[in-house]
């Protein structure tokens, strides 16, 4: 009897072992998370979740933890009415590795003009629906294909990261520890979300959303590899003399593919004088001025990060390129000037002829 519970005593022994050998990790990011009172939240968290720690840096010696500091955790417990810690093991595990940067990076990484490009371990068409291009393997290795952030250095000095639709400050640490760097933030990352999705939550794209939704015109890009859409604010849709959003769903078809580039481009990828072409074979030139970006004449005002790619936030409607690409004939047969409408109570329908005019003529007047 007595014997024949020894060798379960052993095996208890080596299985309290293994996980040990692999905590390595785990524990010594701990250490050096002790160092910082304001990351003591997250420092707790991996002290008990050692195994979702070793398995997302595995033996890897060069990533770069985003470390979200105190406030916020507590931001996210009160926008999420419940604790990091407490989330759903998915949602934990999903969240840490938009968290981690597949690099070493430090403070003087983040110098370039736009920024930096920066592949995380978050993976899953779910909230990575995109591949790495030639620019990014070249950084991080072929492997690195995790869903982005985008990190840039202020004038001021100060770095603030666009993960999803969020802009947080970032304080350099540069702390290096036996997995990599430490650097921290002030905010936990949403995770990205499709294009309408992200549309809706995006403050000034209203008119832009309702049209979206009445129509369902972003289905079909919502789950396309590989995008950067650009989404005319309120502002835009008001300029073009059209506050109302009934568009019917070819119209909205018409203007949204005319809006995306089947490619993601990002903003450290920007050069003056790109040439991209559309869903719809028009093509859109990009400017550098300064500081801003301009599709055509319609500049930038912010960006957001979709699972399938990138969202700029643009002040115009893009006018049609006079000479849509090659491969391509325009198909419209409308009318390219606006003409008056018959009934004067068929006001969606006033607006709408109005808003395919601006489209279709490709107007000066809006460039
Ligand atoms: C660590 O990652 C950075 C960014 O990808 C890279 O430039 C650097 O060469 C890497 N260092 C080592 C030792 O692999
Ligand atoms: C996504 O674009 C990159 C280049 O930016 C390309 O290498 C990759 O193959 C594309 N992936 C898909 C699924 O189209
Ligand atoms: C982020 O840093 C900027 C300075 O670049 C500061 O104005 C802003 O208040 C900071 N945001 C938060 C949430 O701390
Ligand atoms: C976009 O995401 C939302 C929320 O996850 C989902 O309900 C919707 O079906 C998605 N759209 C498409 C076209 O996949
Ligand atoms: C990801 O892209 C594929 C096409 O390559 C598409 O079939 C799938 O629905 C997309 N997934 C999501 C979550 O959008
Ligand atoms: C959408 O509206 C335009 C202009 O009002 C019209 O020419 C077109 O036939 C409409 N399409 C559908 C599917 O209703
Ligand atoms: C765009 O051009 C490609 C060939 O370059 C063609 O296959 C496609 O049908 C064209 N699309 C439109 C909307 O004209």
């Amino acid at each position: 009897m007595y014997s024949s519970l020894r060798p379960v005593a052993v095996l208890c022994c080596l299985a309290g072992f293994i996980p040990r050998v692999f905590s390595d990790t785990a524990s010594d990011l701990s250490a050096a998370l002790a160092q910082y009172p304001s990351l003591s939240n997250l420092r707790q968290l991996v002290n008990q979740q050692p195994t979702v720690i070793n398995t997302l840096f595995g033996n890897n010696k060069n990533f770069t933890l985003l470390a979200p500091s105190n406030e916020a955790f507590s931001s996210f417990a009160s926008s999420h009415d419940r604790s990091l810690p407490s989330a759903e093991p998915d949602l934990l595990k999903n969240t840490l590795s938009y968290h981690i940067l597949a690099g070493g990076l430090t403070y003087s990484n983040f110098d370039g003009p736009r920024g930096i490009t920066v592949p995380t371990l978050l993976t899953g068409e779910l909230y990575n629906n995109r591949s790495s291009g030639v620019s990014l393997a070249a950084n991080f290795g072929p492997g690195a294909n995790g869903q982005v952030v985008l990190i840039q250095k202020q004038s001021d000095g100060y770095v603030q990261v666009q993960a999803s639709l969020l802009q947080v400050n970032l304080t350099a640490l540069d702390k290096q520890w036996s997995g990599g760097y430490i650097q921290m933030v002030d905010h936990v990352f949403d995770l990205p979300k499709n294009c309408t999705e992200t549309m809706e939550d995006t403050d000034g794209l209203d008119a832009l959303y309702e049209a979206l939704k009445e129509s369902g015109a972003y289905g079909p890009i919502d789950t396309m590899p590989n995008v950067t859409c650009l989404g005319p604010n309120d502002d835009a849709f008001n300029a073009a003399g059209n506050p109302q959003k009934n568009f019917n769903t070819s119209e909205t078809n018409w203007m949204v593919r005319s809006h995306v580039i089947p490619q993601p481009l990002y903003p450290d990828q920007i050069q003056n004088g790109l040439v991209l072409q559309t869903l719809r074979n028009t093509s859109i030139e990009v400017r550098v001025e300064g500081e801003h970006i301009f599709f055509n004449n319609a500049r930038v005002q912010s960006t957001a990060l979709t699972n399938n790619g990138v969202v700029y936030v643009v002040d115009k409607i893009l006018a049609r390129d006079p000479t849509p690409a090659s491969g391509s004939a325009p198909t419209s047969t409308t009318d390219p000037s606006p003409s008056p409408t018959k009934n004067a109570a068929d006001k969606p329908s006033a607006t709408k002829q109005f808003l395919l005019a601006v489209i279709v003529a490709g107007s000066f007047s809006l460039l």
